[in-house]
């Protein structure tokens, strides 16, 4: 609990945070792939929802260390289209919890000016977290700090394919002509479409894929890839990863020539 209070008192902390701004090159939208809260849990002998629980505290020092870097966008892979494939009691369960963080915690995203956004298949979701999401939007939704996304009953492929739906519709209606669609008109149906595309991407527990998160925002991510379970991932990972990317040389299918000519 007091964890959201620990870096406004804590000088290592506010230190490690000014010399990454200062080194510059923040990336303006993280996502982060947040997995390995199962085996977390069964390392300890516990039961996959107390992983879930745990993640939790993961959760809100990753939030509240970003908001306080500046981070525009946050964006949290919190279940996937294909998590729908899951036991049922694991789904209730995690629902049950998202409701319970949501109220508990909209308090502390009004404290630091975090304003909530969901993406993702909502006609999938229980009505009552439906609900919750739309208190907690509506609540946080002047907040002018951090955008954080939860990608939840979210996939990539979902997210083109629902772009493709709706553009194709106005092209039926005599809305739109086939002949202007280009990248960026079909970036403007995604559901991303309020927010620049992940600069950086962390996924953690030890996969090396990308699990159907966001595969045309993602064409340039940098990508880092945590060995640490979710819930043991705390802020100074995520300090490490942008320092990581900081270091990185982006050139967009250009040469580090051009970069050099062009800066
Ligand atoms: C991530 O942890 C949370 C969700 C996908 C909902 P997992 O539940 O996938 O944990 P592992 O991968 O089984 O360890
Ligand atoms: C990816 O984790 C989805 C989320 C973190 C919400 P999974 O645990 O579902 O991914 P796979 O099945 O190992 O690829
Ligand atoms: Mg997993």
């Amino acid at each position: 609990m007091p964890q959201w209070f620990k870096s406004k008192s804590d000088p290592e902390d506010i230190r490690i945070q000014e010399t990454l701004k200062s080194t510059g090159g923040l990336p303006r939208h993280i996502g982060i792939i947040m997995d390995g809260n199962g085996r977390w849990a069964q390392l300890k002998g516990k039961s996959r929802i107390a992983g879930h629980v745990a993640g939790v505290d993961s959760v809100r020092d990753i939030i509240e260390a970003a908001s306080q870097l500046g981070i525009e966008n946050l964006t949290l892979f919190t279940f996937s289209i294909e998590n729908w494939k899951r036991p049922r009691p694991e789904i209730s369960a995690l629902m049950k919890l998202l409701i319970k963080v949501l109220r508990k915690e909209a308090v502390k995203l009004l404290e630091n000016n975090v304003r909530l956004q969901v993406i993702g298949e909502m006609e999938m979701i229980p009505d009552d977290v439906r609900q919750t999401l739309d208190e907690t939007m509506e609540m946080t939704g002047s907040n002018r700090g951090m955008a954080m996304t939860i990608a939840l009953s979210y996939s990539g492929k979902w997210d083109i394919t629902q772009a493709c739906r709706q553009i194709a519709f106005q092209v039926k209606q005599g809305s739109l002509d086939p002949e202007t669609i280009d990248e960026n008109l079909l970036a403007s149906y995604l559901s991303t479409a309020s927010m620049p595309d992940p600069d950086l991407l962390i996924r953690t527990s030890g996969e090396s894929r990308i699990s159907n998160f966001m595969l045309w925002q993602s064409a340039y991510s940098e990508i880092f890839f945590s060995k640490t379970l979710w819930p043991d991932f705390r802020r100074n990972e995520l300090y490490e990863a942008i320092r990581e990317f900081q270091k990185r040389e982006r050139r967009f299918g250009q040469t580090s020539e051009q970069l050099k000519t062009n800066a």
